[in-house]
């Protein structure tokens, strides 16, 4: 579903909501499930034949097209809705939120998935990352796209997987100005669990700890690849910014966790319990820096830069302001927290990171050669509210980076509504509410459009 809230022209704000009409909604609008979904597998076929269906669907003819993950606007102004399949992707009309047609997708083969987490560069084009799910040698494939040529798809490299007949889930990667950095987690793929035959760790995952994370580091210019490993497993869906550092390293900031327990965690089941019903608290997760020194025999390092007095030891959906994306110098992240016991984020933060660690190693230490970072903490809450993920507006003529607001969907529970709330980005005090005609369901990402900012 694409939600629109126009708050430009006349000063009247406008709603607009509608499904993507993807084949997979079409089959739900008459009751049928077309396709295997992240964690909602088709029904378990009932004999060889199906079986073998099922399979060559799954891998070749049609995974899913449920463009329901993320949305972003290409150079020329064309919207894309996109989940992480390669047919699951959109044009959506800007005005009416109605489907165009299917992007169709040309040049190099990148696999049949890729992230819904395409990484814009400064010329307008994107990176990012496909994998190649039906061979024995799967493999990972970084591609950009140029601003003209949006659908033209060129390999930057390719890299294979740790197993290769059974790739792992991507959901983002980071994106420095020189490289594209590919966080390999140990989460390959649950064929029969995809398929409704059997029940994998996590929905459709596994979880391979011994296997370690690999991080894949990638030039740009060259293609080149560079590949590490560390040891202690973590699991993540999202970056909040990634850096070339200083002495030829690289530093990624993301959401970490130990382990995938949060996709069982966020099962439409457990999330639909009565408001004030006894819950589940939500697993943890640090702001956490991971740095990949320039010398390879050197180890990699985390570095937990949030204070889980403040985060509730929860933290997903960092963002920042999109003007220091890949700037080291960077020093403010927006994410959603918790405050527990909670089933699911309810809490915004504001994280100023600081560049040197607290004199006071008073709180957890992560990983190898870890150290702790430090954070200076403002939060926004309310009760029985869920916020989803914030988008960060720079203010016009803004000088400092968190001179802006933040935007946000909040969805209260209690009285079933959803509004966009408007927080002062330095302080995160409220500084609008529009309450929308309809409640919305929990959704994902947002972004924003600046269709009438004057600059
Ligand atoms: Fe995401």
């Amino acid at each position: 579903m694409m939600t629109k809230i126009n708050l430009g022209g006349d000063g009247v704000p406008r709603f607009s909501n509608r499904f993507v009409r993807s084949d997979a909604f079409e089959g739900l609008r008459i009751g049928e499930q077309l396709f295997a979904e992240f964690g909602t597998p088709r029904r378990r076929p009932t004999n060889p034949l199906e079986l073998v269906r099922s399979l060559f669907e799954l891998i070749f003819a049609a995974p899913t097209d449920n463009a329901s993950v993320n949305t972003v606007r290409l150079a020329d102004g064309t919207r894309l809705a996109l989940t992480e399949t390669r047919r699951g992707s959109f044009v959506i009309n800007g005005a009416d939120l109605s489907t165009e047609r299917r992007f169709e997708w040309t040049g190099a083969a990148t696999g049949q998935l890729n992230t819904a987490h395409p990484m814009r560069t400064p010329d307008g084009g994107f990176v990012n990352v496909g994998t190649d799910v039906g061979s024995a040698l799967c493999s990972y494939h970084v591609y950009r796209t140029r601003p003209a040529t949006p659908e033209v798809r060129e390999i930057i490299a390719s890299i294979p997987c740790a197993r290769r007949a059974a790739p792992c889930w991507l959901h983002s990667f980071g994106l420095t100005a020189t490289r594209a950095v590919v966080i390999e987690q140990p989460t390959p793929y649950d064929l029969p669990s995809m398929l409704g035959m059997a029940k994998a760790a996590y929905t459709c995952l596994q979880w391979r700890p011994g296997d370690g994370v690999r991080i894949h580091l990638v030039d740009l210019a060259t293609g080149a690849v560079e590949t590490r490993r560390v040891a202690d497993p973590f699991f993540f869906f999202h970056i909040a910014n990634t850096f070339d550092a200083e002495g030829g390293g690289v530093s990624v900031d993301l959401a970490l966790y130990d382990d995938p327990s949060i996709v069982e965690a966020l099962r439409l089941q457990r999330l639909s319990a009565p408001a004030g019903a006894a819950v589940e608290d939500l697993p943890c997760s640090r702001l956490t820096r991971l740095h990949i020194p320039a010398d390879a025999s050197a180890a990699i390092t985390r570095t937990s830069l949030d204070d889980v007095r403040a985060t509730g030891g929860f933290v997903d959906f960092p963002v920042t302001n999109p003007r220091v994306m890949a700037d080291a110098a960077y020093k403010f992240v927006w994410a959603i927290a918790a405050n527990r016991p909670t089933r699911l984020a309810n809490k915004l933060i504001k994280i100023e990171l600081r560049a040197e660690p607290p004199s006071s190693p008073s709180r957890a230490t992560d990983g190898e050669g870890g150290r702790t970072g430090g954070a200076k903490t403002n939060c926004f809450a309310e009760p029985n509210c869920f916020p989803s993920e914030p988008v960060f507006v720079p203010r016009p003529g803004a000088t400092s980076e968190d001179d802006g607001v933040l935007l946000c969907l909040l969805n209260d529970e209690v009285a079933r509504t959803t509004s966009l709330v408007v927080l002062d980005a330095a302080t995160m005090a409220l500084q609008a509410r529009l309450r929308l005609p309809r409640a919305l369901p929990y959704g994902f990402h947002g972004d924003w459009e600046p269709e009438y900012m004057p600059e």
